[in-house]
């Protein structure tokens, strides 16, 4: 993944921010998802009144990827703030990291937490969610 290609996650990612549903805690995310193919499907958070429905904006990029047929992806950027400023990193929650999990290899899988094109920050999934349960450990051999 090469710089033109991070900025243009997190350009994308922060586009999401004005799609944000957020009428009960204010808190707009937004996220940029890139296949192994070099295609982006981003997504926002949306609320819902009765709250535990609510999905997150990761859930939400990995969701419509998936449904669409993608399975291999390298990466993924995630940015949100309290009225969509951003102020700082905005991490992905633990049902985020889970279902990353699901789809990506840890140790290959990088999860870019930015505040602009010019601050951010690379980690692997496996740095976020060390020691996670996933699809190999319900391999038998
Ligand atoms: N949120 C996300 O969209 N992604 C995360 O990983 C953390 C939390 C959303 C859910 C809710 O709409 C708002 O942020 C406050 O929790």
């Amino acid at each position: 993944m090469g710089n033109e290609q991070i900025k243009e996650l997190i350009q994308l990612a922060i586009g999401q921010l004005q799609a944000a549903y957020t009428p009960y805690s204010g808190f707009k995310v937004g996220a940029a998802l890139l296949t192994t193919g070099g295609k982006i499907y981003t997504g926002c958070n949306i609320e819902n009144a009765a709250y535990t429905p609510t999905n997150c904006a990761e859930r939400t990029a990995f969701f419509k990827a998936v449904s669409e047929g993608e399975r291999s992806f390298e990466a993924i950027c995630v940015v949100g703030g309290q009225d969509g400023v951003l102020t700082g990193y905005a991490a992905p929650c633990g049902v985020c990291r889970q279902v990353m999990m699901e789809f990506c290899n840890p140790k290959q899988f990088q999860i870019i937490l930015a505040t602009s094109t010019e601050q951010y920050e690379i980690f692997t999934l496996e740095e976020l969610l060390p020691r996670g349960f996933g699809p190999e450990n319900l391999r038998f051999e």
